[in-house]
């Protein structure tokens, strides 16, 4: 028998610092599967939108086949929609493993600095941002637990919070 195999699903505006903090689950033996990624792979390059479905399939093909491993997996994306999480949760559902939200919070003038940081064509439109980031500060963990998820974990990834060793 495999241990329990878990889907850890990340919530966070973009900018909020998912893709750093999926690095210590990574560390953890989990398999980290970034829609970002996906879209580069998929399309153009990681900021290309129009490969955004074809994304969603691929990362949930790969996680079809790291569950039927007996692998944990993480799904990096923004998460802000409950159609997408509802997405990762059926998939868990069939794997018969646990689905938990990992939340990642910055202020939004961080996130919002963040991404301008980014290069062109990895940048999302500051509305868009700044939507998502309301939408997500929205979303309770009663909501979140009332979707599915087993459990609600929060992380805030503040200015000079990287490198203090949690
Ligand atoms: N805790 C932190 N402290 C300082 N900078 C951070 C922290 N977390 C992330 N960053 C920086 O913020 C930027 C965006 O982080 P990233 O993880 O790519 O965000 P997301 O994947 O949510 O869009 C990166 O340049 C990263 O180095
Ligand atoms: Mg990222």
């Amino acid at each position: 028998m495999h241990p329990t195999t878990t889907v850890t699903v990340l919530v966070g505006a973009p900018g909020s610092g998912k893709s750093m903090v999926s690095r210590a689950l990574v560390a953890d033996g989990i398999t980290v599967l970034s829609l970002d990624e996906a879209r580069a792979i998929r399309g153009e390059h990681e900021g290309d939108q129009k490969a955004t479905p074809a994304a969603f399939t691929y990362v949930a093909r790969q996680a079809h086949e790291n569950l039927a491993a007996g692998r944990s997996v993480a799904i990096d994306g923004t998460g802000a929609r409950r159609h997408d999480r509802i997405r990762w949760l059926q998939l868990a559902r069939e794997h018969g493993a646990p689905a938990t939200v990992l939340l990642v919070w910055a202020p939004l003038d961080v996130c919002l600095a963040r991404n301008a940081t980014r290069p062109e064509h990895r940048q999302a439109p500051e509305h868009v941002v700044a939507r998502m980031w309301h939408t997500i500060d929205e979303l309770t963990d009663a909501d979140l637990v009332a979707e599915g998820f087993s459990r609600v974990d929060r992380v805030t990834t503040a200015p000079g919070s990287a490198d203090d060793g949690e």
